[in-house]
């Protein structure tokens, strides 16, 4: 095998869309994808791809220190692909500690492990660390995050997420690991657990439910389709430069009311509802706790480098997504059940 790739989060939305990337395109590389299958979990989002010959799954707890070491032993990989974490803002205002384990310790666990592996001979390793624009914290109606931002975390979720940066950086300097980090903007598309605003939107129209905005509806993200951050990982992985970090974003900001309202038509369109039906649903509750106003990636400096630009416009993407989610009725009824209802009632219930 030319390599061997550790992909830490492979069950997750945007670990399968990245695990299918490479098994289809490179059948020269080993795939090991190393998940705990968490609630956010799904083996169902990688059937297609489960019986290739260059991909193992192996279930485990990047907080696991000894399994950690013991896979990186029996692999000998040459590189990382570190997507696995605790990736919803609610959940960590709800249980933070969850956030710390997973996101700073089990990095920390990832980074010692590739360290002692590669005993510190470091030619043509890297260690890939996937992040979040949240790091850099909430923008006012202008401005743009660049590679130079500042960190300034303020959920739980954002604050272990700038944790595990800081620590990919510090073996970059301290150690001379090869790592690049990518921080990219909210993405969306097929195979996203339904906790998510877009998921959770689509489910909720589609079983006639409210769908509730929090606040006003008026925060901004910048949304990006998760292929083409899935895409943009494997193109920096082969041609990004050690130590560096690149942001990754879709330049397509909406206020979560008017996005919600775009959606609201396009279901109307495809269950033959009447015009505005789905809008009806749209319920205004109390808002998330030190809830980021805006979000927006500069991404000039990987347009520049690598010529890297989102390949698909909002309205195309969001109908993918819709058509995903009608289409794939079972999964949605899957992942719907059982803790999901848990959460969705502590959630919800008393906003
Ligand atoms: P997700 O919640 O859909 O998936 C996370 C995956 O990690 C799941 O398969 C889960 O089982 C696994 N996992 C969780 N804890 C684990 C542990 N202790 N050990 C092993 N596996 C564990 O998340 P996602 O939305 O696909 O995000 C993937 C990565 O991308 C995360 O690091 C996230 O911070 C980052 N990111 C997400 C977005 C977004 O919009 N979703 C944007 C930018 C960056
Ligand atoms: O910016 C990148 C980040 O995007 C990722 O790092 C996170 O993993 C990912 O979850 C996402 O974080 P957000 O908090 O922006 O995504 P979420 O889908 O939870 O919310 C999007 C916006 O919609 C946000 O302003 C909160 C709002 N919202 C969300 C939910 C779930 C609502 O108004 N109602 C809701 O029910």
């Amino acid at each position: 095998m030319e390599k061997r790739i550790l992909i830490t989060g492979g069950a997750g939305f945007i670990g399968s869309h990245v695990i299918r990337n490479f098994i289809k395109k490179y059948p020269n590389y080993l795939i090991v994808n190393f998940d705990k299958l968490t609630y956010a979990g799904n083996l169902e989002n990688l059937v297609d791809i489960e019986a290739a010959d260059n991909y193992d799954f192996i279930k485990g707890d990047i907080t696991d220190i000894n399994l950690v070491k013991k896979v990186f032993e029996k692999y000998k990989f040459d590189s990382v692909i570190h997507l696995a974490a605790e990736s919803h803002v609610d959940r960590s205002i709800l249980d933070p500690l969850e956030f710390v384990q997973t996101n700073i310790i089990g990095t920390a666990n990832l980074l010692n492990a590739a360290k002692e592996s590669w005993a510190n001979d470091f030619e043509g390793k890297l260690f890939y660390h996937v992040s979040t624009d949240e790091v850099f914290g909430s923008l006012s109606k202008t401005g743009f995050f660049t590679e130079k931002t500042s960190y300034d975390p303020r959920s739980p979720y954002s604050a272990s997420k700038a944790g595990s940066d800081h620590l990919v950086r510090a073996y970059f300097h301290t150690y001379s690991m090869p790592t690049i980090i990518s921080n990219c903007s909210n993405n969306y598309g097929p195979n996203q657990f339904p906790e998510k605003l877009i998921p959770l939107a689509i489910n909720n129209i589609v079983n006639k439910k409210q769908i509730p905005i929090y606040g006003k509806g008026d925060n901004v993200r910048d949304w990006l389709y998760v292929l083409d951050h899935a895409n943009a990982i494997e193109m920096l992985f082969h041609k990004g430069e050690a130590g560096e970090t690149y942001n990754i974003g879709g330049d397509n900001e909406w206020t979560n009311l008017d996005l919600i309202r775009n959606l609201c038509q396009i279901l109307d369109d495809k269950l033959n509802r009447e015009k505005g039906e789905s809008e009806k649903l749209i319920t205004f509750v109390k808002d998330r706790e030190g809830h980021d106003l805006r979000y927006a990636i500069d991404f000039s400096k990987i347009n520049k480098q690598f010529d890297w630009k989102p390949s698909l416009d909002f309205k195309t993407g969001l109908e993918n997504t819709v058509d995903w989610y009608l289409t794939n009725k079972k999964w949605l009824e899957n992942v719907v059940s059982g803790d999901y209802l848990n959460f969705y009632k502590k959630q919800y219930d008393k906003r």
